[in-house]
C-alpha cells in the first residue's frame, strides 16, 4: 500500500536513501568499504568497447554510467536508446560487451537489442529490477539493482538504484584496469557510501522544492541545462516533468544554449540548471548567465559552494548538500523527480497513472 503517502510515487520518491544504501550494500564489501563486483563477462582490462542501452529513464541512466565508465576506466564507450540502437547496424568489436539497463527487464527494444547483442557474440551484463525477469535471465550476468516494486508508472527510486550499481562498475572496471589510484578509489567510494544520507537531506527540502514547482505550473515550455554527466539528469527532469505534468520540457547540454535553443529563451520559459560544484561549474554557471541577460528565469540546483555565484543572477538557488562532484548526478535526480511530482499533483494530473503510458513496454 502507500502507507501515509498520496501517491505511489510519493512513497518511492521517500525510498531512495534506503534504495540506494540496499544497492550499494550488494556491490560494496562491508569488511573492506571497497567495490567488490561479481565476476563479468569479460574482461575490463582487455574489453574494446562497451555499449550502453535501454529506453526512458533507464537509457539515461546508462547514459550517466557512459560519463563515469569513460573518464574512471577509460574504456571506450556508446550509449543510445535500444529502439534506435536495434536498427543502427553498428559495427561490433570482436570481444565487445553490452550494458542494459532495465528496471521492469520487460522492454521489448532492451530485449530486442539484448538478442542481437549476443548474436553479434557481444557478452552482455544487465542492470535490472526484477530477478525472474528475461533480462536478467537472458544476459551472460544480471547485476540486480535492490529497488524492490516500483508502483508508480514514473520511474524513480528504480533510477538512483540503476546509478549506483553503474558508479560501483566504474569504480571496479577501473581497478581492474589499474585507472585510479588507491586514494582516488578510496575517496569515490567514500563518497557513494555518503549519498543515501544526503539524499534523506534533500527529501527534507520537499517544502522548498514544492515552492519551486508553484513557479512551474503555468509555463507551457521549461529547459533543463546541465553539463557532462548532470546533462542526462537535465534530460531526466525534462522526461519526468513531461510525462507527469504534461508540460513541455527540454533537457539539453547547456554549452549547446547558444546553438539554437537560446533563442526559445523569454520569461515564459524557466531554466532549471542543474550546477554542482566541480570542474564543469564555471563552464554552466556562464551558460547560465548568458540565458539571463536574455531575459531567462533560472531556477538552479546548486551547493553552497556555488550559491552565491549563481544568486547573482538566478531568481532561485536550491542549494543541496555538499558532495563530491563524481555522485553530483544520483543527487541532483531526486529532486527533478521531486519537481515533476509536486508540478504534478498542483496541476491534478493522475501522477501514478499519466495518460497513455504503461509501466512495462512489452512491445516495440
Ligand atoms: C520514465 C519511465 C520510462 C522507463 C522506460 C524503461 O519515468 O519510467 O521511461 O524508464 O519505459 O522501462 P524499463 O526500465 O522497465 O526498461
Amino acid at each position: 500500500g502507500k502507507g501515509n503517502y498520496r501517491h505511489f510515487m510519493e512513497k518511492e520518491l521517500h525510498e531512495h536513501p534506503g534504495v540506494i544504501g540496499d544497492t550499494l550494500r550488494q556491490y560494496v564489501s562491508p569488511a573492506s568499504r571497497a567495490v567488490a563486483l561479481p565476476p563479468l563477462p569479460f574482461d575490463p582490462r582487455v574489453v574494446p568497447r562497451l555499449t550502453l542501452s535501454g529506453c526512458g529513464s533507464a537509457f539515461l541512466a546508462a547514459h550517466v554510467g557512459r560519463y563515469w565508465i569513460e573518464a574512471l576506466a577509460r574504456i571506450p564507450c556508446d550509449a543510445d536508446v535500444a529502439s534506435e540502437l536495434r536498427y543502427r547496424e553498428p559495427p561490433f568489436a570482436k570481444g565487445g560487451a553490452a550494458i542494459l539497463v532495465s528496471q521492469s527487464g520487460e522492454t521489448a527494444d532492451t530485449l530486442a537489442v539484448l538478442a542481437m547483442m549476443k548474436a553479434q557474440g557481444q557478452s552482455v551484463l544487465s542492470v535490472v529490477n526484477v530477478p525472474e525477469s528475461s533480462m536478467a535471465r537472458e544476459a551472460d550476468t544480471p547485476l540486480l539493482t535492490v529497488a524492490g516494486p516500483e508502483i508508480g508508472v514514473a520511474s524513480t527510486k528504480a533510477f538512483s538504484a540503476q546509478l549506483s550499481v553503474l558508479a560501483c562498475l566504474a569504480i571496479g572496471m577501473a581497478r581492474a584496469r589499474g585507472t585510479l589510484d588507491g586514494g582516488t578509489e578510496m575517496r569515490l567510494t567514500q563518497a557513494l557510501l555518503a549519498v543515501p544520507e544526503a539524499a534523506a537531506a534533500i527529501l527534507e527540502q520537499d517544502e522548498e522544492i514544492r515552492a519551486l514547482a508553484h513557479e512551474i505550473t503555468r509555463a507551457r515550455d521549461v529547459l533543463f541545462l546541465g553539463r557532462g554527466a548532470m546533462f542526462p539528469i537535465a534530460m531526466e527532469g525534462a522526461l519526468k516533468l513531461k510525462e507527469l505534468s504534461y508540460i513541455h520540457a527540454e533537457g539539453y547540454a547547456a554549452g549547446e544554449m547558444k546553438h539554437g535553443p537560446i533563442a526559445l529563451i523569454d520569461e515564459a520559459v524557466p531554466v532549471i540548471a542543474l550546477c554542482p560544484s566541480g570542474p564543469l561549474f564555471e563552464k554552466t554557471a556562464s551558460n547560465l548567465q548568458e540565458a539571463a541577460a536574455r531575459g531567462g528565469r533560472i531556477m538552479a540546483f546548486c551547493d553552497a559552494e556555488g550559491a552565491a555565484a549563481l544568486s547573482r543572477f538566478a531568481e532561485r538557488v536550491v542549494v543541496l548538500p555538499s558532495v563530491d562532484p563524481f555522485v553530483a548526478p544520483i543527487l541532483h535526480a531526486i529532486p527533478v523527480q521531486l519537481l515533476a511530482y509536486h508540478v504534478a499533483v498542483l496541476k491534478g494530473t493522475d501522477v501514478d497513472q499519466p495518460r497513455n503510458l504503461a509501466k512495462s513496454v512489452t512491445v516495440e
